[in-house]
């Protein structure tokens, strides 16, 4: 759906307080930001400030307390049954820190998951398939299972599995927390590519400054709200200058020094 804004995503003022009483925690205190298409968008903070919260409001696996998200202009905070698995279905996909590959299945049998459960037959996607298998370089894998494949190989299948949909955006909570940093670079660096030439949008919740830098935005989240963003300066600013501003903010975030920005 065309929508006048041209905003894939709209993010409007959402808490979430789970609980009640004594032991209620207030985890969105009032979220506000939006998405264009094509962003690769990284959230940081600290542990507990809300992330994984926020990315499971905009997947539709917990209901905003209050607050609206919008996706093309339709408000799913408002969707029920039916229209939420829809939703789930064609436009969300998700990148876990654990991978969560299904041991019984082979490689080609979890990617092509999303689609059978959604009713598409797999020869309609196969050219996005063999392009997946290709950009993350597990054409020697697909006949294997999970339990035979190293930490980075199973990321990487995990994230032609939440690609194989072409969902209108992609969430991942920490998808590089499990890998070392060689494995945690390759898998960035073919979001990147992915994101570059597919235009896809990514929505990323990392701890990582490298990882991070390869955002094109960061918004950086604290105690439930969202305390700075940074952009990568499209003009020519290289990585490695993204990933020093990253840096810094990092610092000043643990410093609890928020009035040096
Ligand atoms: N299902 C839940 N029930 C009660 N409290 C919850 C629940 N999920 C999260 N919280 C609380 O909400 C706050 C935010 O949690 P969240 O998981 O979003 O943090 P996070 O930023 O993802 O942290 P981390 O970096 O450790 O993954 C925390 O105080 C957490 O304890
Ligand atoms: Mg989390």
């Amino acid at each position: 759906m065309v929508n006048a804004s041209n905003k894939l995503l709209e993010v409007k003022e959402v808490h979430k307080v789970f609980g009640k009483g004594q032991s209620e925690t207030k985890a969105l205190k009032g979220v506000t930001f939006d998405v264009l298409p094509g962003e690769f968008l990284g959230i940081m903070g600290a542990s507990g400030s809300g992330k994984t919260t926020l990315l499971n409001v905009i997947a539709t696996m917990l209901k905003p307390t209050s607050g609206q998200i919008l996706l093309e202009g339709q408000n799913i905070s408002s969707f029920k049954g039916g229209q939420l698995a829809a939703y789930r279905g064609n436009h969300i996909g998700y990148l876990f820190q654990q991978f969560e590959l299904i041991d019984n299945l082979t490689v080609k049998e979890n990617i092509v998951l999303p689609l059978a459960i959604h009713g598409i037959h797999v020869s309609a996607q196969e050219q996005q398939l063999s392009e997946l298998v290709n950009r993350f370089d597990i054409e020697e894998l697909l006949n294997k299972f999970p339990s035979q494949l190293s930490g980075g190989q199973k990321q990487r299948v995990a994230a032609a599995r939440a690609l194989i949909s072409n969902p209108s955006i992609v969430l991942a909570d920490e998808p590089t927390g499990a890998l070392d940093t060689k494995n945690a670079k390759v898998l960035m660096e073919k979001l990147s590519e992915h994101n570059q030439l597919h235009r896809s949008t990514i929505l990323t919740v990392t701890h990582d400054a490298n990882a991070a830098s390869y955002c094109s935005r960061i918004l950086f989240i604290q105690d439930g709200v969202i305390f700075h963003e940074l952009r990568r300066n499209v003009l020519g600013e290289s990585q490695e200058a993204f990933y020093e501003r990253i840096v810094m903010v990092m610092a000043q975030l643990a410093g609890g020094s928020s009035n040096v920005l």
